[in-house]
């Protein structure tokens, strides 16, 4: 079992499943017969187990692990049974990429394959009924594949429909829905539905169970996993929100093909700005090919897959670092200052990703100008987001001093001050407040589109 090839034969053409357990627990199972296990023959078996079972993970984690610790063999039984069920059912033909996720209360898992949705209950571990909340485009596409459902609330696409009043009136349908704590809210949509639906179901008699269904890109690599939900006020976006963790992401990559080719590339946006944060291999993915153009190509599809779990993967580990945004958490927010300001100023005109994508290459020139990265940076960054169709300069009639202005009244100022992430390197940022407005001014001025 320790070696990989074996592992891989074995693989193969059966399951192997590796039986866990608490160090302590597998002592006491195997205290009755010490003198035949020359391994544990020394004065503090139990450390012995803790270093084997350390030595070993790397080894036992190419298995799908099942935990025994305080379970009967009939529940581990199941347990095995129901991982064979799930996958029988959801991978005809392809694989299931998963990702775990911890929080402070517990952990939930970020599953993204290929016509999932089906298979939704089975793989989010869902028992009672469930309700989902979908919006006017998404809905009539998918809310059938989700199987039945108690209760289907539909509302209205569009970010301006992200509001209280929205909130309330899935509050009611719920309600005449007979919809109660057993249930389960999935948001089927992208990031807007997702935030709302988390936000119904953080506060919804107190809170019930959530699962993720993340139809846009955007969604599936930043938006449904960490755990915030928001909702705006006419005073700005996202300022109510509430923390809620799903209890299972379920990306189902067969609703990509609809997906509008400028969202297609929002989503590059924010993929584009985790691999300038954390993993540089990830920028060399994702200028290996036209991306959109990957869609509904099966082979393609499966590097998808990975390009997407590589994303989720950047966003899983700062948000298990810092899961209620103290500190680190932050530096998600890459290229967000001058993006947020654009789509202000442009009156939404700009869309959230081409924002990003002016703002990841103004966020790099302004790094370059205070000497903190070389002023190459910049233009290599212009050229991975072009390459997927993305905008890299601010337009025209969005003048320098207005930007500017906009940026001063974000809610993301501290003490008064601009905040910036800021690169020093392709995966080496950092969060400041300490930038002067003159050297913003002149980036914006500098990020300019020509003719205006
Ligand atoms: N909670 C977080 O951590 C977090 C992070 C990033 C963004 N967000 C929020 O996410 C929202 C943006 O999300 P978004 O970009 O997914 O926007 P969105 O939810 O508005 O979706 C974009 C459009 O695409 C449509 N659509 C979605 N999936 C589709 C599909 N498969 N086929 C056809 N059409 C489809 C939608 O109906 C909508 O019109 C913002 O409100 C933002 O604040 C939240
Ligand atoms: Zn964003």
């Amino acid at each position: 079992m320790l070696d990989p090839a074996n592992a891989a034969a074995l693989g193969q053409d059966g399951w192997v499943f590796c039986l866990t357990a608490q160090p302590g627990e597998i002592m006491a199972r195997l205290d009755h017969d010490r003198q035949r296990r020359p391994l544990l023959d020394v004065p503090e078996p139990v450390e012995r187990i803790r270093e084997l079972l350390q030595r070993r993970a790397e080894a036992y984690g190419r298995f799908h692990q099942i935990s025994t610790s305080g379970q009967t063999p009939e529940q581990v039984a199941l347990a095995i049974m129901q991982t064979i069920r799930e996958r029988e059912q959801a991978t005809e033909g392809h694989t299931l990429a998963r990702l775990s996720v911890t929080h402070p209360a517990g952990a939930y898992v970020v599953v993204v394959g290929y016509d999932l949705l089906p298979a939704l209950r089975q793989l989010a571990g869902l028992e009672g009924s469930i309700a989902i909340i979908t919006d006017s485009q998404v809905g009539p596409l998918y809310a059938a594949r989700c199987g039945p459902a108690a209760c289907l609330v539909t509302i209205p696409a569009g970010e301006q429909y992200k509001t209280l009043a929205t909130a309330s009136l899935v509050y009611g349908q719920l309600l005449s829905a007979g919809m109660d704590r057993q249930g389960t809210i999935v948001a089927l949509g992208g990031g807007v539905v997702g935030d709302l639906a988390g936000f119904v179901a953080a506060t919804y008699m107190r809170g019930l169970n959530f699962v993720q269904c993340p139809t846009t890109l955007l969604a599936m690599i930043d938006a449904s996993v960490g755990g915030k939900t928001g909702l705006d006020l006419p005073q700005g976006k996202n300022l109510i929100g509430a923390f809620k963790q799903p209890a299972a992401v379920i990306a189902d990559l067969a609703v990509l093909p609809t997906l509008p080719a400028a969202e297609f590339a929002a989503g590059m946006a924010e993929v584009i700005k985790h691999g300038l944060i954390a993993q540089p291999q990830l920028l060399k993915k994702v200028g290996s090919r036209e991306w959109r153009l990957a869609v509904g190509d099966g082979e393609a599809m499966a590097e998808l897959q990975s390009l997407i779990i590589d994303a989720v993967q950047v966003k899983r580990d700062i948000v298990q670092a810092d899961p209620f945004e103290q500190g680190r958490r932050a530096v998600l927010n890459l290229g967000h200052t001058f993006a947020h300001a654009i789509e202000t100023v442009s009156e939404y005109g700009v869309g959230h990703g081409q924002a990003v994508a002016m703002g990841l290459v103004a966020a790099a020139h302004l790094s370059a100008l205070l000497g903190y990265c070389s002023s190459l940076l910049p233009e290599r960054i212009e050229g991975i987001l072009a390459h997927q169709g993305l905008p890299t300069r601010i337009p025209a009639g969005l003048a320098p001093e207005t930007l500017l202005a906009a940026m001063r009244s974000d809610k993301k100022k501290s003490a008064g001050r601009l905040r910036f992430v800021l690169l020093r390197d392709i995966g080496a940022v950092f969060i400041t407040d300490e930038v002067e407005e003159a050297a913003v001014l002149s980036t914006l001025q500098a990020r300019r589109a020509s003719g205006g």
